[in-house]
């Protein structure tokens, strides 16, 4: 653990066909401050200063995927596994890279303790990292996400909601309720807050129409492998409970039932669709020992 609070040391990075700008600081090599651009390479996530070290890293990687095991697939994306004791070295990459959009004071170089679920989405050319959440194999708090992240140039396209709901079908199949470490950054937490808000307001309205009207707190967080207080606290923010008798008392507004309904004609106006994970595609899956 190291404790870092300088500025942003890198200009420019390449990655695939994408260029990006650094938010922060993140502890590369003293060398590559230098550089206008830092090629990463987009499966191994090795760096490199100058275009020909770069096309010759390029020539000799063999990598297609990340270096784990797929766990989920569907038509457009796909999730690997990955043991940080086990890819030391690509997890390590992974968290350099990523620290670059993460305002920590704290880096973790011990990636021992953590399993990284990393999200591709493919083209003729293969695999592309879009994002990945780290999540602790042994969490003494019960998190189910240490970190999370879209790559910037994947951002603001629902991505970050998939991981998201990747991370809570994970902690369904372990039967366990979820919360993301705290303190979340600003648009981790923001992420969160429509995630939460989309899944409890459409089980609300599941419910309701098949008949089975949600009565409690806990009846939410056992669906969606919340926690009681994240239930809670989303439920304060959208002005969805009563107190009757000293007890939480749900009730669905017209006002959120209505801005849920705009949100999704919005979305349909755009030809884009919800995606979502879908669950049965993780049956597979065992939390690994
Ligand atoms: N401004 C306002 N709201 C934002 C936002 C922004 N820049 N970015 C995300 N949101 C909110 C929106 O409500 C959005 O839903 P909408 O687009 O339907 O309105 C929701 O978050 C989810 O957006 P989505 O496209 O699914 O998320 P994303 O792929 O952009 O990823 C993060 C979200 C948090 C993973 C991403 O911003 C990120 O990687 N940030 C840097 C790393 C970080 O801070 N991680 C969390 C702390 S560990
Ligand atoms: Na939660």
């Amino acid at each position: 653990q190291t404790e870092i609070s300088r500025v942003r040391n890198l200009e420019r990075v390449q990655m695939g066909t994408w260029e990006i700008e650094p938010w922060y600081f993140s502890p590369y090599p003293a060398e590559f401050t230098d550089s206008d651009i830092v090629y990463i390479c987009e499966t191994c996530l090795s760096y490199h200063g100058t275009p020909t070290q770069f096309r010759r890293h390029r020539s000799k990687c063999t990598l297609l995927h990340p270096p784990g095991n797929e766990i989920y697939r569907d038509d457009t994306i796909s999730f690997f596994e990955i043991d940080g004791r086990r890819q030391r070295t690509w997890c390590r990459n992974l968290c350099l890279l990523s620290k670059l959009f993460l305002d920590h004071k704290t880096l973790y170089y011990d990636v021992d303790p953590f399993l990284f679920y990393c999200m591709t989405i493919r083209s003729a050319r293969g695999h592309h990292l879009v994002g990945y959440f780290s999540k602790e194999k042994e969490s003494a708090e019960s998190y189910n996400v240490a970190c999370i992240l879209t790559l910037p140039q994947h951002q603001r396209k629902g991505y970050g909601k998939l991981l998201i709901q990747f991370s809570y079908e994970l902690s369904k199949i372990e039967g366990k309720l979820g919360s993301p470490e705290k303190p979340l950054s600003d648009l981790g937490l923001l992420g969160y807050r429509a995630y939460w808000a989309e899944n409890i307001v459409d089980l609300l309205l599941e419910r309701e129409a098949e008949g089975t009207p949600i009565v409690s707190v806990e009846d939410i967080g056992q669906s969606l492998a919340m926690t009681t207080n994240d239930v809670l606290h989303t439920l304060q923010n959208l002005n969805l409970l009563r107190y009757s008798q000293k007890n939480h008392v749900i009730v669905l507004t017209e006002a959120v039932v209505e801005q849920r309904e705009q949100q999704k004609a919005k979305l349909a106006a755009t030809g884009k669709v919800a995606r979502r994970i879908e669950g049965e595609k993780l049956v597979g899956w065992r939390p690994p020992v």
